[in-house]
């Protein structure tokens, strides 16, 4: 089992506070000095680990860089990113019957997902290193996002994707942002296998979310939402529901959580239950969840409308299974329908997101009527994607276009007015 507990010792491989640790073996390693993903000697998946840890009266500004104190740079490559909205969606609150329900939306990122607060810290770490090429395999966020912020850091984007299973916009982003596009015949964990090679053979920086910086960035979502929860009701939520695929969101809300309480800002039980929510045609980790079991089994066959999290082998399990464990937090499996419902709920509130966005409201539901979640519970949905990433599912699921002919009163005889 992984050692995710942070500890005071600072190892002499610290620079300027800041090292990594395996999780595994707790073997620590300089953070810049060598390209690193995981362990030299176990495999184990690494952490970024500081010899201070930030409290909230330390951050200033807004955005991902308002947190500085808890990242190992002051600033980053920047378009800029995060401050993302909180929205309150009184019509699902109401229908789904929780205390409160407010939609953190992640959509509303420069390149339209959450994954930008991570290629900002990614990209300010690839510089640091002093690496060439930027890659990364991608169901299609991570690419545009990538891609945007290589462009923005005059590098070099090489991004592989699993043909035809990528949603348009993000294609779009990717291609016009400049990065090389290898459409792969293979899914996404087979994109990320072949990355993984390259990114060994020296390659390619990787930059999948087995990059632990990029989760550095991501920890600032669960520290916004802190922030603004209490800003807002005196409290922090009881729970986060999120979409999972590759699960590095869900370990980046651990390891906020984890440094809070290590650092004193919030105790044990003020920690959010993270609860996850995948596809069922792609859900490995609700699987291990509800199995009991320390590791995720490899789905070699995944298929969901949620393109998104179309994701078989969750590669940040061993730090996400722990997180939804130790947090008194749960995963769920919804429909491909139960997704376009929860889709079209929340653009029936102003709120526009992807399909795979959309499955931690879906998830949410499903946990209330079954009594998971209780009436009472303050909730923070997390929707990751925006809507126009998707613009065939938005399509699908919304009203169809009426052919009329050329004048005011076709209109009206439509309409019904005549
Ligand atoms: N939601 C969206 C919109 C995503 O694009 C992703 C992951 C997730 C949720 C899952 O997040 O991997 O941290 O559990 N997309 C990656 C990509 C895999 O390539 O864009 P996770």
């Amino acid at each position: 089992m992984a050692n995710l507990e942070l500890t005071d010792d600072v190892p002499s491989v610290a620079d300027d506070g800041v090292w990594l640790t395996c999780i595994e073996c707790g073997e620590s390693f300089a953070p810049f000095e060598e390209v690193r993903y995981t362990c030299d000697d176990c495999d184990g998946l690494l952490e970024a680990r500081y010899a201070d840890l930030p409290t909230f009266d330390e951050f200033e500004g807004e955005g991902v860089w308002r947190y500085s104190a808890a990242l190992p740079f002051e600033e980053g490559v920047t378009l800029p990113e995060g401050n993302t909205p909180l929205h309150r969606v009184p019509r699902i609150e109401e229908e789904v019957g929780v205390g409160s329900l407010r939609v953190k939306h992640e959509g509303m990122n420069p390149t339209g997902s959450f994954k930008d607060r991570g290629m900002t810290v990614g990209v300010r770490v690839a510089k640091e290193i002093g690496v060439g090429r930027l890659a990364c395999a991608s169901t299609g966020n991570t690419s545009a996002a990538l891609a945007a912020y290589g462009a923005r850091g005059g590098m070099e984007t090489l991004v592989l994707l699993p043909a035809g299973k990528v949603a348009a916009g993000k294609i779009a982003q990717a291609a016009l942002h400049k990065a090389r596009i290898l459409k792969v015949d293979g899914n996404f964990d087979e994109c990320l296998d072949i990355v993984q090679d390259l990114a060994g053979r020296g390659e390619a920086y990787l930059l999948n979310s087995l990059n632990p910086f990029r989760l550095e960035g991501q920890k600032t979502i669960g520290l916004e939402i802190m922030e603004e929860h209490y800003a807002d009701y005196g409290e922090f939520p009881d729970r986060i529901v999120l979409p999972v695929g590759n699960a590095g969101n869900t370990a980046a809300l651990y390891k906020c959580f984890r440094e809070l309480v290590k650092a004193g800002e919030i105790t044990e039980d003020q920690v959010p239950k993270i609860t996850g929510a995948q596809a069922e045609g792609a859900a490995p980790m609700v699987e291990a969840i509800e199995e009991g079991n320390d590791e995720t089994r490899r789905w070699e066959e995944v298929e969901t409308r949620a393109t998104a999290i179309r994701i078989g082998n969750p590669v940040n399990a061993p730090k996400a299974l722990p997180g939804i464990r130790e947090t008194g937090g749960t995963a769920v499996a919804v429909s491909d329908e139960e997704i376009t419902a929860a889709q079209r709920d929340l653009a029936g509130e102003g709120v526009g997101v992807e399909p795979a966005s959309a499955a931690s409201v879906a998830g949410l539901r499903k946990l209330r009527d079954r009594g998971v979640i209780e009436d009472d519970e303050s909730v923070v949905c997390l929707t990751t994607g925006h809507l126009l990433k998707d613009p065939d599912a938005a399509a699908a699921a919304g009203n169809d276009p009426e052919p009329v002919d050329n004048s005011t009163e076709a209109v009206l005889d439509l309409l019904g007015e005549n």
